[in-house]
């Protein structure tokens, strides 16, 4: 079945509509699966600095690259101002440090991570109160910051720039800023949230869409855990009507979310470091939902966020904490 797989972006510019996610790998682990990812035939890499494992996939890509397997046009990477870097005289420093880490000499794409700020100590750690809590930063100026990232596009350092985790009043009011709109906002996107009118937002205003936590991001019941949150976290594999579909398709529950994001025009990026499951999750061009089928997981909805920050406990103090 040949189809579509790439997103066109408002600035003339496509990204594939499937990536691969590197969040809670270790560099260790994420060596092996980036270098597995680009062997399956990945080529939209999503990173971060706070992912700590830039410096490993930049390895990787080195080798792909300069061996001459992979060309650098033909790669889409994206990284994230993180929330310590939301300050305007700190964008081109930040984003230069993860270049120099994934040894490129641009991003596809660079996103505003979060659209709070949060302080740092003397060692580079994240500041906290005794309590463990994080220090926040609430001098955050979203239309200054912006006016840097558009800096980064006409300084060839990002060929697109977007935002993640903001809520539709915050990007409402950084668009009445902007000499270039946002290219894409990246969310947590999933049956059991759904978000519709920041979707449709987002459409009506020509930004694309990337759905991270497709699959809901199991692990981050462990990093609630070292905060000492206890946090029931559903499991969406195990979902009734998505077993179902699957076993029609003869494919797998996982198979079955990420289909379903990517029919709705949302570009998806499933982690996994299993190299099955790695070909599985990009192994979904081959079948197709019906419309009862899409309109069965959309009455699914139930506005249940995974990521909520909790392992970040601190931020939600934060005036422009979006959730
Ligand atoms: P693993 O890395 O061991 O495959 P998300 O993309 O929503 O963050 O979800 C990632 C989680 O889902 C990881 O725990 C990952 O584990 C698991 N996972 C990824 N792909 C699949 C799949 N096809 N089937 C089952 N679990 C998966």
């Amino acid at each position: 079945m040949s189809e579509q797989k790439y997103l066109h972006l408002n600035n003339g510019l496509k990204m594939p509509i499937l990536g691969y996610g590197t969040w809670m790998a270790s560099e260790e682990e994420i060596t092996v699966a980036v270098n597995e990812a680009l062997e399956i035939g990945y080529r939209h890499i999503d990173t971060a600095p706070v992912y700590l494992n830039e410096k490993a996939i930049g390895n990787v890509l080195q080798e792909w690259l300069s061996a001459g397997k992979v060309k650098r046009s033909s790669l889409f990477v994206t990284t994230k101002l993180p929330p310590p870097g939301n300050k305007p005289d700190l964008v081109e420093s930040t984003l230069r440090k993860s270049l120099a880490d994934l040894q490129l000499d641009y991003v596809d794409l660079y996103l505003i991570h979060t659209p709070f700020t949060v302080m740092l100590d003397e060692n580079g750690e994240f500041k906290r109160y005794e309590d463990g809590t994080i220090m926040v930063d609430p001098s955050t100026d979203h239309a200054a910051i912006w006016k840097e990232m558009e800096g980064l596009v006409a300084k060839g350092l990002a060929k697109s720039i977007g935002i993640s985790n903001f809520n539709l009043q915050q990007i409402e009011r950084l668009r009445k800023h902007c000499t270039i709109q946002p290219q894409v906002l990246q969310i947590e996107y999933h049956i059991y949230l759904q978000q519709p009118e920041l979707i449709e937002y987002c459409k009506a205003s020509d930004i694309a869409i990337t759905a991270y936590s497709p699959l809901g991001s199991k692990g981050v019941g462990a990093l609630n855990k070292m905060v000492g949150v206890e946090r029931e976290l559903p499991d969406l594999l195990e979902v009734p009507e998505v077993k179902q579909i699957a076993k029609k398709y003869h494919k797998s529950a996982a198979q079955v979310l990420l289909r379903w994001i990517v029919e709705k025009g949302l570009s998806v990026i499933p982690k996994s470091t299993n190299s099955k499951r790695m070909r599985e999750n990009k192994d979904i061009f081959d079948f197709k939902l019906s419309p009862e089928e899409i309109e069965q997981l959309n009455k699914l909805d139930a506005n249940v966020r995974v990521v909520d920050f909790a392992f970040f406990k601190g931020v939600e103090k934060h005036p422009e904490f979006p959730f």
